[in-house]
């Protein structure tokens, strides 16, 4: 059926204007005033809304095998999360571990996805080993649809790859015109300092930064960096999360290194003050790298503004507090590491963003969007509104007040990271492909309606 949003403020990365916008077969075909709705079509009046173009979310974990246990999320429940907070297309860390086949792997998280997924994806394909083998099916992995691989420079003996893995990752990606997403932390300084923080006798959730200090994190950027120069491939660094990991990347461009820099909504609105909460209730805000010092916030929000930073994700990774987390009881190390954030990101990213004027409207839609379209090769067919463009679209209604709390969310586990925190605006509309998949916060949209986004090497 074809669709007729009216009378929006449609607002992109860089232009705004209040406009109707008529969409059919999926994609848009007309943006303009007094547009008419022939018979047939579904009206959605905009007025006094905001209308973005879908948003994407650049780091998301749904199957995740880590740690010793799974990640909670299917791809019904994420994206039903996904969509309900207005991200219409999400990219998959596919991330076998260093037994299994590149191709296999990638076939595995493939059929977790096909026919189940009620928004569109693709995924970075994880190379957690490097041989002739896998170099092969790499190849073969990049002519099936698949434009950016991801590498882990932490998690020792799990996804981790050594110094020559990396070397020839990189060369291999520069060659195909693939871009590297990059885990960046120093695993063997890790390994140390939790060795020596156990051998003192601490164990809590708090443990955890301590062993992955701010530096730990800067040492993984910079290492990236020289590779990434030496090799001339396309980097880009995820979950970026304080000044001295920042200040290595800008360097490196500085010298002319292709890197794109991802930050966390986790990051720029939760500090480590969270994950010292006393009686385990910090667990919950254990992630890689871990939530840093306060004053790292403004950095984030500044390289956000001055666009240095180039994209805000999740790195969704769900983990019940009741079941799961307590695997780290006395042993922070063995917390399972992660914090859901899928469906609160833009609500987030809006409210604690640019109503409290840290970062412009243009700047939320470029980071949460447009730009991650334009580095993982989907521009314009998402992140734009122009005609020939899918029609994502989100109807935002910035009147809306609310509190977020776990026992509204559609994210498949126990506990909300921003239990009680306030939120001003949500999607009030969301669409896949001009089929209204999400309204008010309950999910309406087809289980299985997504499609893989396939993509071609060489875009940036
Ligand atoms: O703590 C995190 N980030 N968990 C997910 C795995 C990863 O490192 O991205
Ligand atoms: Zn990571
Ligand atoms: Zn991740």
């Amino acid at each position: 059926m074809p669709l007729l949003i009216r009378n929006g403020n449609v607002v992109t990365a860089d232009q705004r204007a209040t406009t109707d916008i008529y969409c059919e077969d999926g994609v848009i075909s007309r943006i303009g005033r007094g547009l008419d709705a022939p018979p047939g079509t579904e009206v959605i009046d905009a007025t006094g809304k905001y209308v973005f173009p879908g948003f994407i979310d650049p780091h998301v974990h749904i199957h995740l095998p880590f740690m010793g246990t799974e990640a909670k999320d299917t791809y019904e429940t994420a994206s039903k999360a996904a969509l309900v907070g207005g991200t219409t297309s999400l990219i998959e860390m596919c991330c076998p571990s260093r037994k299994d086949d590149a191709l296999a792997g990638f076939e595995l998280w493939m059929g977790k996805a096909a026919g189940k997924s009620a928004c569109d994806y693709t995924f970075h394909m994880g190379v957690t080993k490097f041989d002739a083998a896998t170099a092969a099916q790499l190849r073969e992995i990049v002519r099936r649809g698949i434009s950016s691989f991801k590498i882990f420079l932490a998690y020792k003996g799990a996804f981790g790859i050594d110094d020559a893995e990396l070397y020839q990752t990189l060369k291999l990606a520069k060659e195909l015109g693939v871009i590297v997403t990059a885990h960046c932390e120093n695993e063997t300084l890790i390994a140390e300092r939790q060795r020596e923080l156990l051998a003192a006798g601490r164990r809590d959730p708090g443990g955890h930064h301590d062993s992955r200090p701010p530096l730990v994190e800067a040492e993984g950027v910079h290492h990236l960096m020289t590779f990434a120069e030496l090799t001339g491939a396309a980097t880009y660094i995820v979950h970026l999360s304080c000044k001295e990991a920042l200040d290595q990347a800008l360097a490196a461009r500085r010298r002319g290194v292709r890197v794109g820099i991802e930050t966390l909504i986790q990051y720029l609105v939760l500090d480590k003050t969270y994950a010292e909460r006393p009686d385990f209730e910090g667990a919950k805000y254990v992630m890689s790298p871990p939530l840093r010092d306060v004053s790292n916030q403004a950095v984030l929000w500044n390289g956000l503004q001055s666009r240095l930073i180039d994209t805000v994700a999740t790195d969704h990774a769900p983990f019940d507090f009741k079941t799961q987390k307590p695997m780290g009881r006395d042993d922070f190390t063995k917390i399972p590491n992660g914090i859901p954030s899928l469906e609160e990101r833009i609500s987030l990213l809006y409210t604690y963003g640019v109503k409290a004027g840290k970062i412009d409207l243009h700047t939320m839609v470029d980071a949460a969007s447009t730009r991650v379209a334009k580095l993982f090769g989907l521009f314009p067919r998402k992140g734009a509104i122009q005609p020939g463009a899918d029609a994502d679209l989100v109807v935002f209604d910035p009147d809306y007040r609310g509190v977020i709390t776990a026992k509204n969310q559609s994210m498949n586990v126990d506990y909300s990271a921003f239990e009680g925190w306030k939120v001003e605006g949500r999607p009030s509309v969301v669409t896949v492909r001009g089929e209204v998949a999400a309204r008010d916060g309950k999910f309406t949209g087809t289980i299985g309606r997504g499609r893989f986004l396939e993509r071609a090497p060489g875009h940036f």
